[in-house]
């Protein structure tokens, strides 16, 4: 599998500085080599814009959140369907901002993995290691955000299941996680997907990745991506992890 380079803009960019940053990825990706692939997620105002777009060029475009339900009566809600017809091959779920600032529990984010996996977008779910309460442990932490994830792979037979781990001290603001730290909660998450046998992680690191740091990061054993934020709105920085050895 390539390895993924998933840029999460978040909510930092107007749609129209969003199509032009999209076109500079445009110009300056479209010759990648195979073994990198680009996930780019703008906010759903442009995505069927970008999708066009990148029509042509090994890019993918992704969205950053959906609804939990089914097409309906949720006044202000992207059915996972939707997001799929606007041309969105991946979807994130779970981010520590959805859990902490709009308080999406595990439950929630369980349906949304279901909704996007019944619409054939391939769901990233992101995990973090932030606590319920106090007594909860980090092993416990990362069973209870893969549990109901991990029983949806089972029943629909997924050979792959992404998952991003996101240290809540390292998001936003230059801190990246050691190595050795990552690699560790890595062996915990591969050690959980025993309750999805036919399911392989996809094991991917997100938290100030920048130009800087991702030399480094990307010695971290079974990598297979990158979620990038804040350094991807700066394509010159993009550019310089995406080729970065
Ligand atoms: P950051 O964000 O790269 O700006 O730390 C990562 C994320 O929240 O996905």
């Amino acid at each position: 599998m390539s390895f993924l380079y998933i840029a999460n803009w978040k909510n930092f960019l107007l749609p129209d500085q969003e199509l032009m940053l999209a076109q500079e990825y445009y110009d300056g990706l479209s010759n990648t080599d195979s073994n990198t692939h680009v996930v780019v997620m703008p906010s759903l105002l442009t995505v069927r814009s970008l999708a066009a777009l990148y029509d042509t060029i090994d890019v993918s475009v992704g969205a950053q959140n959906c609804s939990a339900f089914n097409n309906g009566a949720y006044t202000g809600e992207i059915s996972a369907q939707a997001i799929a017809q606007a041309g969105c091959n991946y979807a994130l779920t779970g981010h520590i901002e959805r859990r902490t600032i709009f308080g999406e529990t595990d439950r929630f984010i369980a349906q949304k993995v279901e909704q996007l996996v019944m619409h054939n977008v391939t769901p990233i779910l992101c995990i973090s290691d932030t606590h319920i309460d106090s007594q909860e442990s980090l092993y416990d932490t990362l069973k209870r955000q893969l549990e109901l994830p991990l029983a949806i792979a089972h029943k629909y037979q997924l050979r792959e299941l992404l998952v991003a781990y996101e240290p809540a001290t390292a998001i936003g603001n230059g801190n990246t996680a050691a190595v050795e730290t990552i690699s560790e909660v890595f062996t915990l998450i591969k050690k959980l997907f025993t309750a999805a046998p036919q399911s392989t992680p996809v094991l991917l690191y997100g938290g100030s990745v920048n130009a800087k740091n991702c030399h480094q990061l990307k010695k971290i054993p079974h990598l297979g991506g990158f979620l990038i934020g804040s350094a991807s709105t700066t394509f010159a920085t993009f550019e310089k992890i995406v080729h970065s050895h």
